[in-house]
């Protein structure tokens, strides 16, 4: 599946300054800007001439490129009804938005720019009669550039495009930034008291941290197998050594096992100080980094050790995203898939940070109700009952291996198929289930060769049987915890789910 786009789109009239602001903020990201607002040339693939066809041919190819970019949009595209439909899911669409004087000033004498330097002052109004609605229906952000130098229209637009989401666990409400180029956003979220800050991540993470601070900066190993209580103690000692104190503050930089791992030792070391979440995965993004769980895991299972510590606040810059492999990708896409059912569907039609930020936003809102998981947090662990029993058969079978999100993604579909079978919800909703983790082009189906009574045991092993088995299943009133769900009702859901049977009565 085509990765979700992550560019930044500037809209605006002849004379608003695309062209000036967008190689700026291009500069201030590092990323290459693209000029589509070339008005008159030939048209791509027919050796014809058209107004503004140049300028599409540029945006069609800036479009398709997988890396994100900055790219300054001609009205072309705006006008065409097509082209629109591309631009809104393609990235942040910021207007550069000025008042007729302003653009009348800044045209006068430019040479070649059409239309405005032949238009009267009506012809003008005529204009902006005509764009402004279509720019202010595309645009996810404006930026008024009558009073601003190109520098400062940058800075603006680089703050049109962060989404602030709350999080108000009661007594700890953050902000998380979601958005290209929101790491700029770190400082601000600094205790005014901290001196220096630990800055915890891993080799493969190549994203830097810039405070004004001095930095500690401790990498730790990759993986798994890196969630123990050594790679905690380990951190301890470095902070110690470095003479990190209450006051100062941890800077989580990585995915989920960097967040998890950074977050248990903030917990703990001296009694606990401050954290700072960069989750620099899909998955850390959507998930791992918000709502403040933490820990480690033992020999005996995954994430026994941990505590409840809130960051005081979260980054994710959507940018950091453009170098993730294309495997840890899909297992965002397993939790994104999650949330589908969670009530923030249709996520594709939007550009990734606004499909970030609605994830982030419903995962705070499930984890302001309910902090410490004692009923309605349980819904966040939807398809993960099979999927972590899944993951952990797997484990035994070197190179077979599934990715949290791909595990949970047969995780969701089992768990529709179980609901279907006690009644809960109808086939069409399972077809829904399938069709959603399918269209993230992720597994539906167990994989061959797995024992359904070992995957039994698996998902029983810290579950009291006695009195029936709880599940996260779906239901009339949505996603919720349900109890005493009887053995041969899970048995012949892991029977169709092996088979891959589409759900029947
Ligand atoms: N605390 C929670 O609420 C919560 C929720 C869900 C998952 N988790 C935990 O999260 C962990 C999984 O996290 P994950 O999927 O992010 O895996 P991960 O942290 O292992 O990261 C996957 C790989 O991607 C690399 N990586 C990270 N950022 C990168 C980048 N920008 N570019 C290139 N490579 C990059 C990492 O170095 C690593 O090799 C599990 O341990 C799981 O238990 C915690």
């Amino acid at each position: 599946m085509k990765r979700s786009s992550d560019h930044i789109l500037l809209v605006g009239l002849t004379g608003a300054g695309k062209t000036a602001v967008g190689r700026l903020v291009a500069g201030l990201l590092g990323r290459p800007f693209v000029d589509a607002d070339v008005e008159v040339g030939p048209a791509r693939g027919t050796g014809g001439s058209a107004p503004g066809a140049a300028g599409t041919g540029v945006l069609l190819d800036a479009l398709e490129q997988p890396a994100p970019l900055v790219v300054a949009v001609g009205d072309a595209a705006v006008l065409d009804p097509r082209l629109r439909r591309l631009l809104a899911p393609a990235g942040s669409v910021v207007w550069l938005r000025a008042r007729p004087e302003t653009l009348v000033e800044r045209l006068a004498g430019r040479e070649g720019r059409a239309p405005l330097r032949v238009e009267p002052a009506s012809s003008l109004d005529r204009l902006i009669a005509e764009r402004h609605p279509l720019y202010g229906g595309l645009a996810t952000g404006v930026v008024d550039v009558d009073d601003l130098e190109p520098a400062q229209a940058a800075q603006a637009v680089l703050d049109a495009v962060v989404r602030r989401v709350p999080v108000e666990v009661p007594g700890h409400r953050y902000e998380t930034l979601v958005g290209p180029g929101a790491l700029r956003r770190l400082g601000a979220m600094l205790p005014s008291r901290a001196r220096r800050a630990a800055v915890v991540s891993q080799e493969g993470v190549d994203v830097e941290v810039e405070l004004g601070l001095d930095l500690v900066r401790v990498s730790i190993p990759d993986g798994e197998a890196a969630k123990s209580l050594s790679t905690v103690e380990g951190l301890c000692r470095t902070f110690a050594r470095a003479g990190i104190t209450r006051h100062d503050v941890v800077v989580a930089v990585g995915g989920g096992v960097v967040t998890d791992v950074a977050g248990f030792a903030a917990s703990c070391y001296h009694r606990g100080v401050d954290l700072l979440n960069v989750p620099t995965t899909l998955l850390a993004q959507v998930d791992a980094a918000i709502g403040g769980k933490t820990g480690v895991n033992l020999p005996e299972g995954k994430n026994l050790v941990g505590a409840f510590w809130q960051p005081l606040g979260v980054v994710c810059d959507t940018s950091t995203l453009a170098t993730l492999p294309e495997r840890e990708w899909r297992s965002g896409l397993g939790e994104m898939a999650k949330y589908a059912f969670l009530g923030v569907d249709d996520l594709d039609r939007l550009p990734l940070p606004e499909q970030v930020a609605r994830c982030v936003a419903c995962k705070a809102s499930v984890v302001a109700a309910d902090e410490r998981e004692g009923g309605r947090r349980m819904v966040l662990n939807y398809g993960h009952t099979l999927g972590h029993a899944v993951e952990a058969a797997l484990l035994e079978r070197p190179g077979a291996e599934l990715r949290h999100g791909e595990a949970v993604g047969i995780g969701l579909v089992f768990a529709a198929r179980l609901a279907r079978l006690l009644g809960r919800i109808d086939d069409a909703r399972v077809e829904r289930h399938v069709e959603v983790v399918a269209g993230y082009g992720l597994p539906t189906r167990i994989p061959a060769g797995l024992d359904p009574s070992e995957l039994l045991a698996l998902m029983t092993r810290d579950k009291k049987a006695t009195e029936g088995l709880t599940f996260v299943l779906d239901g009339p009133s949505g996603v919720e915890a349900v109890r005493g769900v009887g053995r041969e009702t899970v048995e012949e859901a892991l029977a169709r789910s092996a088979a891959g049977a589409e759900a029947s009565a």
